[in-house]
């Protein structure tokens, strides 16, 4: 068992204390499940207000479901298709305040009132998109946004490997 104690007075600083205490998780560890696995749990304990917080891989065109903390979720969704899908076709994060306003969001828990993607690209390619629920509308904002797209700048390389099936990783 890790004990990370992550208790930041703003966003930006407890940001940055998750990312140091994700690459010391993930250090040295070559399998990209067994580190997604162990970030999502991270992500899922430091994070307030999250009822979903995991990994879809990109594999062979499609999303398909990865490591999470939160309720059993849809395994697996086409480029361009909900919020994730709209991460992985742009390549940017997408910020959604409501996400019944969302075109085509795909309704895993039906708690999920606003979401938070960011893609994880690696040597220019998309290896997996990173995806936070909440039950409260609007609860990501730009600090958020900024704070997911620098974890997944530093984190790229230790989920890498598995853009071709979890196997070959
Ligand atoms: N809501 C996502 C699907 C994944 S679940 O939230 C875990 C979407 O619209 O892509």
């Amino acid at each position: 068992m890790y004990d990370f104690k992550i208790d930041a007075a703003d966003k930006p600083a407890l940001y940055a204390e998750l990312a140091a205490a994700a690459e010391a998780l993930t250090a040295g560890e070559p399998d990209g499940i067994a580190n997604m696995a162990n970030v999502a749990a991270l992500l899922w304990e430091a994070l307030p207000d999250l009822n979903w917080a995991g990994f879809y891989r990109a594999i062979d065109g499609e999303l398909v479901l990865g490591p999470f903390q939160g309720r059993p979720a849809c395994i697996r969704i086409p480029f361009g298709k909900g919020v994730c899908g709209a991460a992985a076709v742009s390549l940017e994060a997408q910020c959604v305040a409501d996400v019944h306003a969302f075109p085509g969001h795909i309704a895993c828990d039906i708690a999920s009132r606003s979401e938070l993607v960011v893609p994880i690209l690696s040597g220019g390619a998309l290896v997996a998109v990173l995806d936070l629920d909440s039950p409260t509308p609007n609860r990501f904002d730009d600090e958020d946004v900024a704070g997911c797209l620098d974890l997944a700048q530093r984190l790229k390389g230790c989920f890498g490997g598995v853009s071709k099936g979890a196997s070959q990783a």
